[in-house]
């Protein structure tokens, strides 16, 4: 039992000399003091080796009885995990022994003195980069998983990248503003998390989704330039970007066109890849329309780094006997597809595994045809004429050797299937250089999209997007067609920020919300207070956020967003090491005035 050590050593008037990390050659002879936890201890013949480590890194401990017996005693009980305090002689190591893995791995301390501090049980899991404990057990122990090398490093580079953005913001006037966390519900697409009243029995704060409605009400009262990094909280499924509560840096702007808030966000993008990878980015990045992005890659957040592209064969195939062909096509649907280069690499299994992934989309069915010197090898070649062949390939660019795959359905699930068949086959053909970083705007959303579930339209980023002014003879027409002034930022496929210029007329944002099925009374309930706002002077702005934790997995190569958050959730949305959410008290259930039935 780890109690029963001595540790009743405090640290009394020892005074840490530095870092674990810090030691070098330069300081051999010196006497220091280190101080950090028990990595592990090697005996070797009379001899004991302690790597003692911090969070900067790892100091080797000599334990020599020859040199001091009492303390050589003392290591003979130490473990691993122990948080311990040595003092002793800086030494240069033997040179066959020299680690030139290791920082420090020119030097070792000649331990005198040992304190152990605080005893330590036997850790559930091995503290190192490569651990094999499973990562439930990892958040549970969460504070050991902590001191593993890497999770340092990730929350080191979080924590610099936040502090360029603030330096940087700062530099060009922007100003800090807290919002509040008790509010009342932000619609950003998801559900709320309520939190109960106790004042007022039956009714509920909202936590935030986003600022969104504070930021545009604080360039009302005429900030004018703003930026908050804030924890907003979404009630959605979750997938591997997604968190329940996850940081923002949000940002307004008065006074700004979308060329300018861009501009803002670019110049920030050098400064961080610049700082944290060393990487000079070009300005301005690239730009896509939203229906050059979904029409080209199948996503409004592509991945640049390969190409891929799908390509169109509706024309191609508006009369081929193919039946699936034909017959999406005349009930208003397309033909799109992949060419795949050295698409023979392909097995006949793995054409065929991407049937099913494609039907996760939505998709009936994918065709393939296989470019050979002999012709078309394909289970559709028979339907197909020798000009609509020859037109495919020349529409695909297809060359012998190549595969091609066709989707025949509504674009949505055309482009939504393709989009992704493309990332698969990108992986898995090894098409995308993984040391690369590609930035995208996508511009010129749809204002807003029909929701069948619903049967209504839905703002595709949120009720508070301008469209743009060329389109606003639109929303009286044909409102689906309007596009919005709104922008998203994709690196590597993923959507990093989002923001858009701002409805900054109150009649113009009524007049969306009452498209978006939001009736006047409604409106009055939901947003009155944002809606008055508007009407007393609201200059016109714009912004944008950014989700911290994605940029910081993306810049820090993290697997996961819970690799770059301290307490993350799991995945089930579980605080694993406090085991939240949890019942509460009967007694403050009564104070709220809530009694819970729960309904399955
Ligand atoms: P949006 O909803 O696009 O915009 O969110 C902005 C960015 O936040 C990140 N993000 C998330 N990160 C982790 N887990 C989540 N559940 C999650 N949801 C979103 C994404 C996303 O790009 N108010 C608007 C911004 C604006 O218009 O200024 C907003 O919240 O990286
Ligand atoms: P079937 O007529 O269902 O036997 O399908 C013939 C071929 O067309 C198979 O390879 C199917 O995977 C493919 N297929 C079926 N539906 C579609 C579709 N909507 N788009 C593309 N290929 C399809």
């Amino acid at each position: 039992m780890a109690m029963e050590r001595a540790f009743s050593d405090a640290l009394g008037d020892w005074k840490r000399s530095c870092y674990c990390g810090a030691p070098r050659a330069q300081g051999v002879g010196r006497e220091l003091i280190l101080a950090g936890w028990v990595r592990t201890r090697r005996d070797h013949g009379g001899l004991i080796f302690v790597d003692l480590r911090d969070r900067s890194g790892i100091t080797q401990v000599v334990f020599n009885p020859a040199f001091n017996a009492s303390a050589h005693e003392k290591a003979k009980q130490l473990r691993s995990e122990d948080v311990i305090a040595v003092r002793g002689t800086l030494a240069k190591r033997p040179a066959e022994t020299l680690n030139p893995q290791l920082a420090t791995g020119e030097v070792e301390l000649l331990g005198k003195e040992v304190k152990l501090l605080n005893a330590s049980q036997v850790p559930p899991f091995n503290i190192e980069d490569e651990t094999e404990a499973n990562e439930n057990t990892r958040l549970k122990y969460r504070y050991l998983d902590l001191r593993r090398p890497q999770s340092v490093a990730h929350l080191l580079l979080r924590y610099r990248m936040t502090k360029l953005i603030r330096d940087y913001l700062d530099g060009l006037g922007f100003i800090d503003v807290e919002t509040p966390v008790l509010t009342k519900s932000t619609p950003e697409g998801a559900r709320d998390y309520l939190v109960p009243s106790r004042i007022y029995h039956g009714k509920f704060y909202a936590l935030p989704q986003s600022p969104q409605l504070f930021k545009q009400i604080l360039m009302v009262g005429g900030l004018d330039r703003y930026f908050q990094i804030v924890k907003c909280f979404r009630d959605e499924d979750l997938r591997a970007d997604r968190q329940p509560e996850f940081t923002q840096l949000d940002m307004e702007m008065s006074f700004v066109n979308r060329e300018e808030v861009m501009d803002v966000v670019e110049g920030m993008m050098c400064v961080l890849f610049k700082e944290l990878k060393s990487i000079e980015l070009q300005k301005p990045f690239r730009r896509l329309t939203w229906q050059e992005a979904i029409s080209r890659y199948g996503s409004d957040k592509p991945d640049t780094r390969f190409g891929l592209e799908l390509s169109d064969f509706t024309e191609a195939l508006r009369s081929c006997q193919a039946k699936v062909f034909s017959q999406a096509i005349e009930t208003g649907g397309v033909v799109k597809g992949l060419c795949i280069p050295r698409g023979g690499e392909l097995s006949r299994k793995d054409l065929d595994d991407l049937t099913p992934l494609a039907a996760t989309f939505g998709a009936k069915g994918v065709a393939w045809a296989k470019l050979t010197e002999e012709g078309w090898q394909s289970p559709i070649a028979k339907f197909l004429s020798a000009s609509e062949q020859k037109a495919v390939e020349k529409v695909s660019g297809a060359k012998i050797g190549d595969i091609i795959l066709f989707l025949a359905d509504t674009a949505r699930i055309v482009h939504d299937a393709l989009g992704n068949l493309r990332l698969h086959l990108g992986a898995k053909l090894a098409l995308i250089p993984g040391d690369e970083y590609a930035l995208v705007w996508v511009v010129d959303f749809p204002l807003m999209d029909f929701d069948p579930e619903e049967q209504r339209y839905v703002a595709l980023h949120h009720p508070f997007t301008s469209p743009l002014d060329e389109d606003l003879p639109l929303l009286d027409s044909e409102p689906v067609k309007a596009r919005s002034n709104a922008y998203d930022l994709a690196l590597n496929g993923v959507e990093i920020g989002g923001g858009s210029i701002r409805i900054h007329q109150v009649d113009l944002q009524r007049k969306i919300l009452g498209h978006l099925g939001i009736g006047p009374e409604e409106a009055e309930s939901k947003f009155g207070f944002f809606l008055d706002a508007l009407s007393f002077g609201a200059p016109p702005h714009g912004g944008i956020a950014f989700g911290i934790d994605r940029l910081a997995m993306l810049l820090s190569g993290a697997k996961s967003l819970r690799d770059v958050i301290a307490f993350p959730k799991s995945q089930r949305a579980v605080c694993m090491l406090t085991d939240a959410p949890s019942p509460v008290e009967p007694k403050q259930l009564r104070e709220l005035g809530i009694r819970t039935t729960i309904v399955e």
